[in-house]
């Protein structure tokens, strides 16, 4: 009788010492995929700020080349002054989201939105071949955090871009509304994605251009995406994508409209 009780006291005693085990393990997963976010937002940052860098050092050469022509100077700092705020305004917003902060959300115009990033990529696009599309109604707003839609519809330019060098194309944003959802689309009618790669395009550091010298001299960090789906996360939305190889891609992204 003694044994059995005894047995049981300390089958008692092995179940909660394993308790405690799994529970300092669970502490320690936790503190380490703190870590890995962490380590993925430097990451994501360093990726924005550089497509910010590249726009913003030809705005200034443009500037050092032409010295004669004030007005000319004078419109290629403004931009310059500008995209430095942009700038400084992303990284803000970008370690409010690493720190798990509520960033203030307010209704943008879309169209507006978007033509500033056109602005603040110094690109230009038929150079490359590349027709742009633009249909976004006037009037349509979405509740966001600005720099951060603006970061999202960035990458999917850039990407875009990329898919489409060096034959060219046509790339197209789209948007429109329904009741409780703005619908937003960015398509181009690039190299499309494998089918077997459809499923990792999200994933923090997947990317099929290592070896690729891509035009926007940007090399594949393989974070854009992941950034985007964060983002679009954070704003209660969903983004996916349709792709056939050679085809063409469209990425789609949903947003909830202010109840
Ligand atoms: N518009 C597109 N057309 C073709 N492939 C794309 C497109 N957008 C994304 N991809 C694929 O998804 C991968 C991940 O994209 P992203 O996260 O932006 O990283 P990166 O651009 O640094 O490679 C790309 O390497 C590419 O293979
Ligand atoms: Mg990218």
């Amino acid at each position: 009788m003694a044994s059995i009780t005894g047995k049981r006291l300390s089958l008692h005693k092995y179940v909660e010492e394993q308790k405690q085990e799994n529970d300092a393990l669970k502490y320690q997963l936790a503190q380490i995929q703190h870590l890995a976010n962490t380590g993925t937002i430097s990451f994501m940052i360093a990726h924005e700020i550089n497509n910010l860098l590249t726009p913003l050092r030809n705005y200034a050469a443009v500037a050092l080349e032409n010295p004669d022509d004030k007005s000319f100077v004078e419109k290629a700092l403004q931009k310059t002054v500008r995209n430095c705020e942009r700038a400084s305004n992303i990284m803000e917003s970008m370690l409010a989201l690493a720190n798990g902060q509520t960033q203030e959300k307010k209704n943008a115009r879309l169209l507006a939105l978007v033509e500033e990033i056109f602005t603040c990529l110094c690109r230009d696009f038929a150079k490359d071949g590349i027709t742009v599309e633009i249909r976004i109604p006037e009037e349509l707003t979405v509740w966001c955090v600005s720099v951060q839609i603006q970061q999202v519809i960035m990458n999917l330019i850039l990407n875009a871009r990329d898919a489409m060098m060096p034959r060219g194309g046509i790339l197209c944003i789209k948007a429109s509304e329904n009741n409780d959802t703005i619908k937003i689309e960015v398509s181009d009618t690039g190299e499309g994605i494998e089918p077997a790669d459809l499923k990792n395009i999200f994933d923090s550091f997947f990317t099929t251009k290592t070896n690729k010298n891509t035009p926007s001299g940007y090399s594949g960090a393989g974070l854009g995406l992941a950034f985007c789906k964060k983002i679009i996360a954070e704003h209660e939305g969903l983004i996916s994508v349709e792709s056939k190889s050679a085809n063409g891609t469209k990425f789609k992204i949903t947003l909830p409209k202010l109840q």
